[in-house]
């Protein structure tokens, strides 16, 4: 399915690319297939997106072609950013550019949200600073392009669908998306001559190791598609390291939270993955009665309180990692790393926090367990602190939670539907 919606430019400098704008947006990523049924949804939809695109090109500046972006310039690192609009890779993009990097955001909107990087684009309105281009990294002509119009320094690739429950049910879209999509990036990478790569990886990389904590050597036998497709993704990836000089840091995170401490990003998946979600969104669906509770899946594991263990790390903290990880990426040389706290969290801890936080006295059901679910999981962060100099600050989990739910509490509907702008 290809969509020849063309919108790259939808920021407010004078600095895009005019080619840059005509990259077909194709792949099956677009449209979630569980909305397939309400073609007449999808159809309103892509009108709307359509007619949206279409404003937003006819705004952009068509006089300067970019010299910004398309050439390197002493001093200045380029990252490209994969996956910019979503949740973490929003994050990663402000730090970046506070921090003074040039950044270029690719996404298809598939799950991110247009009004993130509207935010990040209000925030850095400078010629030069950020550029938003609308494309599906599953075309590899687009990407290739893209490459080719772009001077880029470096690669955080963040882009992937993300919801373990979701890659059993679809697994041939987690292979596609993302095992797939980094073969593309990396080919792409290699034909210009981009050298440094950071990777998002994952602790269901490591399936269901015996032995706690986890550390880097710990066997990765990933039990799901989706710790499958990020395996095989990091297996290509060490592979072509061996015969260049590319500098590569693979970041296994564990259980992301939080959002911006100053309130201007948060985390707002499509509210059809909720079925899918993660414990912080259920939470704070639970606290704003969009669900009537919280379900807590088995209280007799081998565990203090008998829920299950889990290392969330606060997404200010992960993102501190990967630019940490950026400065010491080294030609020739691959870093991998947990990025954890080292410290596991029962569920029920995390439903207390969860109700101090939001102030909601949520309910809880406790439910037998679920089958797959593993007792315990938390990292061993010791080589990235010893390594990188990092270190997870923001370990509180009420605090973390507290400062989501500020951003969940402003923004009742997220970003605004996908493709718009919050007024
Ligand atoms: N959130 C977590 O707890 C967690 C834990 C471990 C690893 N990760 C990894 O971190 C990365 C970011 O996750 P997130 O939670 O921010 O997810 P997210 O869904 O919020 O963001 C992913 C972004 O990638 C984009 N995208 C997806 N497929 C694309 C494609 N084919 N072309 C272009 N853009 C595409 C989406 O539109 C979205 O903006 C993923 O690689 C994920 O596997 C996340």
């Amino acid at each position: 399915m290809v969509y020849t919606f063309q919108m790259l430019n939808i920021g407010r400098t004078r600095s895009q690319s005019r080619s840059n704008r005509s990259l077909p947006l194709g792949g099956m990523d677009y449209v979630d297939p569980k909305r397939k049924s309400s073609v007449g949804k999808i159809l309103v939809a892509a009108a709307l997106l359509a007619v949206f695109l279409l404003m937003m090109i006819k705004h952009s500046p068509t006089s300067s072609t970019s010299t910004h972006f398309s050439r390197r310039e002493p001093g200045v690192t380029h990252v490209l950013v994969t996956g910019g609009a979503g949740y973490i890779g929003s994050h990663a993009a402000l730090r970046l550019l506070k921090d003074s990097y040039r950044v270029t955001i690719v996404d298809n909107l598939s799950r991110g949200n247009l009004g993130a990087v509207r935010v990040l684009q209000g925030l850095f309105p400078e010629a030069g600073r950020l550029q938003f281009i609308y494309a599906d990294l599953g075309d590899a002509k687009a990407v290739n392009k893209i490459f080719s119009e772009n001077a880029f320094d470096a690669v955080m690739h963040f882009a992937a669908v993300a919801y373990v429950g979701e890659s059993t049910l679809q697994p041939l879209r987690y292979y596609h998306n993302i095992t797939s999509n980094t073969l593309v990036v990396l080919e792409a990478m290699a034909a210009h001559g981009v050298k440094t790569l950071i990777y998002s990886s994952t602790c269901a990389t490591y399936g269901e190791p015996k032995k706690m904590p986890i550390v880097e050597e710990t066997t990765q036998v990933p039990i799901n598609p989706y710790g499958k497709a990020k395996k095989m993704a990091e297996d290509m990836i060490l592979d072509f390291s061996k015969t260049t000089d590319m500098a590569v840091m693979i970041l296994r995170y564990f259980n992301v939270i939080g959002s911006d401490p100053e309130g201007r990003l948060g985390e707002a998946p499509r509210p059809e993955l909720r079925e899918h979600g993660r414990i912080s969104g259920a939470c704070f669906d639970a606290a704003r009665g969009i669900i009537p509770g919280l379900k807590v899946r088995g209280t007799d594991y081998n565990t203090t309180d008998g829920t299950c263990i889990r290392d969330y790390i606060d997404v200010t903290d992960l993102v501190d990692a990967h630019v940490k990880a950026l400065q010491k990426a080294e030609p020739h040389k691959v870093g991998i790393y947990n990025v954890g706290t080292g410290k596991g969290r029962s569920v029920k801890e995390f439903v207390e926090a969860c109700k101090k936080a939001t102030g909601v006295e949520i309910k809880v059901e406790y439910l037998a367990r679920r089958p797959g679910d593993y007792a315990e999981v938390y990292s061993d962060p010791t080589k990235i602190w010893l390594e990188l100099n990092w270190t997870a600050r923001y370990t509180d989990l009420q605090e973390s939670l507290k400062m989501a739910w500020r951003w969940q509490k402003t923004h009742r509907n997220g970003y605004g539907p996908p493709g718009a702008i919050p007024s």
